[in-house]
């Protein structure tokens, strides 16, 4: 049997090929698969190394065996080949910018983050969810890459949320929501939990579930991705390197770099001096008039909501994100 539905049915791919005939879509193709985000350290005497990676898998629970994979050309191979262990930190949701410092060959990384050496002097970042101690196991030769197999002789898991990496874009999980239940029958105890107030927070992610959803299908009418739409938006304020585009709008360097080579070939973007991207006055135009058409489906959203409504449903959400900053500035 067949189940497909309608929405999601894609029998059209928007590119396919050889891998060998445009190596930049084939690797948007790979990156279709989710995978968390890793910072992998080592240390050969007191030289520390460390470096980002979402080639990072289990192999065997026994022997218990992970695996992950470096770049031939990475300035990182040597170490890690030399040393002969390495650690390896799966990051949390709010470590983005360690994810950063490692993400390309900078000074001082080390002296950027918080660290502290593993049983084989591996440097070990508190915050991240799992540490894995390793032994390199074995080194395969595959392609531009080495596989470095280790054998985990320590680990350790924590409370929290991994950082995620998809399609090209950072982001952190959301879990999908418990089905509706049906409504308890007067008189039962379950009554009385079911409160307004638990109501109101199963009601707050639906609704921005659904707008999330409904706001994506906008952005594909007009014929923008989150990439393309979040590097014009950030060259509005300011002609920005790949570097900076990338962390500002929580991208992979590759992802931004496609963006800017499909908004070039519009004449919406052109490079400067330095790296810099900056956009055009078309680019202007067309960033203009994706603001308006966001405004239009805003308000196309909030069509038949009364207005005093709208204001107050504003300062209920008002006063919930000012507590979340209350109570994370109390905790510390
Ligand atoms: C999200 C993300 C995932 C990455 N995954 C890998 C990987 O699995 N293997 C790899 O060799 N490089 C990967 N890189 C690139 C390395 O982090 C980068 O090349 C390295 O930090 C630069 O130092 P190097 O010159 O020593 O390679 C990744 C980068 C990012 C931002």
């Amino acid at each position: 049997m067949v189940i497909s539905h309608p929405q999601t049915l894609t029998l059209q791919p928007i590119e396919n090929g050889a891998p060998s005939d445009d190596v930049r879509a084939f690797r948007r193709t790979l990156g279709q698969f989710a995978t968390g985000i890793t910072v992998i350290t080592t240390n050969t005497g007191e030289k520390l190394t460390g470096m980002t990676a979402n080639s990072f898998t289990a192999v065997s629970l026994d022997p218990p065996l992970v695996l992950w994979s470096i770049r031939k050309e990475s300035g990182s191979l040597a170490a890690f080949l030399e040393s002969g262990h390495f650690s390896i930190n799966i990051l949390a949701e709010n470590q983005n910018t360690v994810s950063e410092i490692f993400g390309r060959p900078r000074d001082e990384q080390f002296s950027q983050v918080e660290w502290i050496p593993g049983k084989f002097g591996a440097p070990l970042f508190p915050g991240s969810i799992a540490h894995l101690e390793c032994e390199t196991h074995e080194v395969i030769d595959a392609g531009d890459h080495h596989i470095l197999i280790g054998r985990v002789d320590n680990y350790a898991r924590f409370e929290g949320k991994p950082l995620l990496f998809s399609q090209g874009q950072f982001g952190v999980p959301t879990a999908f929501l418990e089905s509706p239940q049906p409504a308890p029958a007067a008189g039962d105890p379950r009554l009385d939990l079911d409160n307004e107030q638990t109501i109101f927070m199963s009601l707050l992610k639906a609704a921005n579930q659904q707008m999330s959803q409904l706001f994506q299908e906008h952005r594909h009418q007009v014929g923008v991705t989150v990439a393309t739409g979040r590097v014009l938006n950030q060259l509005t304020v300011r002609a920005d390197n790949v570097e900076d585009l990338g962390r500002v709008a929580f991208l992979g360097e590759n992802t931004v770099e496609d963006a800017l080579i499909e908004l070039a070939g519009q004449n919406l973007v052109a490079p400067q001096a330095e790296g810099k991207w900056a956009i055009t006055a078309p680019g202007l135009e067309v960033q203009a008039a994706l603001r308006r058409s966001a405004a239009e489906f805003n308000a196309q959203q909030l069509r038949d909501i009364p207005v005093e409504d709208l204001a107050a449903a504003q300062r209920v959400l008002r006063t919930l994100i000012n507590r979340e900053f209350n109570s994370e500035s109390e905790n510390k």
